[in-house]
């Protein structure tokens, strides 16, 4: 078991440097949306994720495979990319529309998040639709633990947080140490503040308030919310995210 009093939370993508991920198991929370719809993906028989960090390298990618079995999938600002073959919504992805697809995934701040922690040790995708298969993992990890969260272009992400809360919360049994990290200590205490009324807390962030403008349809929202979905465990490993389906610990 890792030892929790190190485990830290970093609130977006601007706000750690790859070092500090050096070694470290490593969690990803975009809640909305692109953990979110990768857990989707994975979940829904896509064989596998490639986070890029932008447009070029996602068409570079796209340029060199083949496109009977590849997707081009992503958004920028929230709105999905001409010429894409998908957005991000998770409701997007159904089994029908990408079952043994392999997926490119372009998105503003969460395979930027992704692509920014490639020196973890190991590094886990996570959603309130994979909560417990997450943690559960991370119980087997002796390394220290990181939770980052994506945010919103250098801006915390209320969702994020609470997400990194929630799995925070349940790996410490609800008791966190008083030598924890104050980032932990953070997300811990929103969770605790907000936790049993997360979907309409989450409704109103920020970043909801957003899609609300842009996507027409706030479904995105209440299904991100959606906690225990999948024992789905997505898992970066030289540049690819596929499935480690984990069994049940308790
Ligand atoms: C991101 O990566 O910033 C988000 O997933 C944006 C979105 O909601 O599409």
């Amino acid at each position: 078991m890792s030892d929790l009093s190190q485990l830290d939370v970093f609130f977006s993508v601007q706000t750690f440097h790859e070092e500090q991920l050096r070694d470290k198991t490593v969690v990803i929370s975009d809640v909305l949306r692109a953990t979110s719809t990768i857990v989707t993906a994975l979940a829904n028989g896509a064989q596998k994720v490639i986070p890029v960090g932008d447009m070029g390298e996602a068409s570079r990618i796209a340029q060199s495979v083949d496109s009977d079995n590849y997707l081009l999938c992503g958004e920028k600002d929230g709105i999905k990319i001409d010429g894409y073959d998908l957005g991000n919504s998770p409701l997007e992805y159904t089994s029908e529309a990408i079952s043994g697809k392999s997926l490119i995934f372009n998105t503003t701040n969460g395979t930027k998040a992704i692509k920014k922690s490639m020196s973890a040790a190991e590094l886990f995708i996570a959603s309130f639709h994979n909560l417990d298969a997450v943690v559960d993992a991370l119980r087997e990890t002796e390394n220290e633990i990181v939770i980052v969260c994506s945010g919103w272009k250098g801006r915390l992400s209320l969702e994020d947080l609470l997400l990194a809360g929630n799995i925070i919360f349940n790996l410490t049994g609800g008791q966190l140490q008083p030598d924890a990290r104050d980032g932990a200590k953070v997300a811990f205490t929103i969770y605790e503040k907000f936790g049993n009324d997360l979907e309409s807390v989450i409704f109103h962030s920020n970043h909801a308030a957003r899609l609300k403008e842009l996507v027409v349809d706030t479904q995105d929202i209440s299904y991100c919310c959606q906690i225990n979905m999948t024992r789905v465990l997505p898992v970066l490993k030289e540049g690819i995210i596929t499935n480690r389906h984990v069994k049940e610990t308790k």
